[in-house]
């Protein structure tokens, strides 16, 4: 078995805290029970690219429980758990290719050595395997069957190249499944980005003025969770209607110039380049924190801090000081990159449950139906989106009301009115 990891003596601390994250995964545990008896997985190769976490390493139990050959790579160079990969391959015996802090050399080999695996499903998490595939790996798509992609970055990419005719093969949307976004993007984002804020920095929330660039599903999450801790919260948006409903949420809304004078901390959410830009740079105050917790570190315009730089040093860990010419320091989390994984462990098992199960599910559906696809981005199926709410409803031991006939069928009537 091919691997690279870290250290592969991590492994005991990684079996622990992926058997915990494991208890508080009762829905991928229903589906791995499910496919231990009806192998819907078996003779299937998946490459996926994915932070290498303990809730990870549980969906890579149900896909081999399924019966499909694995091999994983990180799909962020800062964000890879070290005992997790160690655990993975020492015990689980899956083929793991993630070092935390690996540089981008060694990023795209394990890239490259999980498409090795000639995998007839890839499984990405912000687009990078189906990229390299209409890149340099061409070959590889006649052998595959489909893919699936988990966060809106990916979402975006995928479906720019469809737009542009050039997507060939198909690729399930999980990112864009109810049960995927709307909680691991709000409640998994907001909790763990103010986790990794904190793990980093030990800062008092309550008080400080809070900006939030982006209202997306995962700006709205942080920026509820900062006013929860007590701190003003300011939203920067370009939508109109975004930046009406973070007013409307009792936010205050203004633009990134203006907010750069005010802000003690920042947060980009929005998955665009430059969201902090030299210009907010220079307005901000000294000690101010910066901090990013989109796909990719473009959001934050690093090269321009670097620019306006006279010293940088890491004054603790994840944290970066730039001191400016004009005298202020900067302060940048987690190098830019997403801090909930760099600083903290990610989203919560409880939230990443269901999108996992999304995952599982949606390889099960593009091995049962996957030839009758078109090369386009498909959204999760929504009886399966349903099914899994619902199973996730009952884990938690909540019930709730059914319609009865009579109400189903006026849903469906439009004979009656005032
Ligand atoms: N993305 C965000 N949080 C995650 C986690 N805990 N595991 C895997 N991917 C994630």
């Amino acid at each position: 078995m091919k691997y690279d990891v870290k250290d592969l003596a991590l492994v005991k601390l990684g079996k622990g805290r992926v058997e915990w994250a494991n208890r508080q995964m009762p829905v991928l545990n229903l589906i791995r029970k499910n496919f231990e008896k009806e192998k819907p997985l078996k003779g299937i190769r998946i490459a996926a690219c994915l932070h290498v976490t303990t809730e990870t390493a549980v969906l890579m139990h149900t896909l081999k429980a399924g019966g499909a050959e694995l091999a994983l790579c990180a799909s962020n160079p800062l964000s890879t758990q070290d005992d997790v990969s160690a655990y993975l391959v020492k015990e689980a015996k899956i083929s793991t290719f993630a070092v935390k802090g690996e540089d981008r050399e060694r990023y795209y080999r394990h890239l490259n050595a999980a498409l090795d695996l000639k995998p007839h499903i890839t499984m990405d998490d912000g687009a990078d395997l189906v990229g390299t595939i209409h890149g340099e790996r061409k070959d590889l798509v006649k052998g595959m069957i489909g893919g699936t992609e988990e966060t809106t970055t990916g979402v975006i990419r995928l479906r720019s190249l469809a737009d542009q005719g050039k997507l060939r093969l198909p690729v399930i949307a999980v990112n864009d499944a109810m049960t995927k976004h709307f909680f691991d993007n709000r409640y998994g984002t907001g909790q763990s980005t103010i986790d990794g804020i904190l793990r980093a920095t030990n800062i008092l929330y309550a008080g400080k003025n809070f900006v939030v660039v982006g209202y997306g599903q995962c700006g709205r999450g942080v920026a509820n969770r900062a006013r929860g801790m007590g701190a003003n919260v300011i939203v920067c948006e370009v939508d109109p209607l975004r930046a009406l409903e973070a007013l409307m949420d009792g936010y205050r809304v203004m633009p990134i110039k203006k907010a750069a004078k005010e802000g003690d901390v920042f947060v980009t959410v929005t998955g665009d380049l430059k969201a902090i830009d030299e210009c907010a740079i220079k307005l901000m105050k000294d000690g101010a924190i910066l901090a990013n917790s989109g796909h990719f570190d473009v959001e934050i315009n690093k090269p321009a801090l670097h620019k306006l730089a006279r010293r940088v040093r890491e004054i603790r860990p994840f944290v970066q000081e730039f001191e400016l010419r004009n005298g202020r320091k900067i302060y940048l989390l987690g190098e830019g990159r997403l801090i909930n994984l760099a600083a903290a462990e990610g989203h919560p098992s409880l939230v990443m449950d269901m999108s996992f199960a999304n995952q599982a599910l949606s390889c099960r559906y593009l091995v049962q139906d996957g030839k009758k696809l078109d090369k386009k981005v498909y959204v999760v199926p929504r009886e399966l989106d349903d099914e899994i709410a619902r199973l996730k409803l009952k884990s938690m031991g909540i019930r709730i009301d059914q319609l009865s006939k009579e109400q189903q069928k006026y849903l469906c009537s439009w004979e009656v009115g005032t």
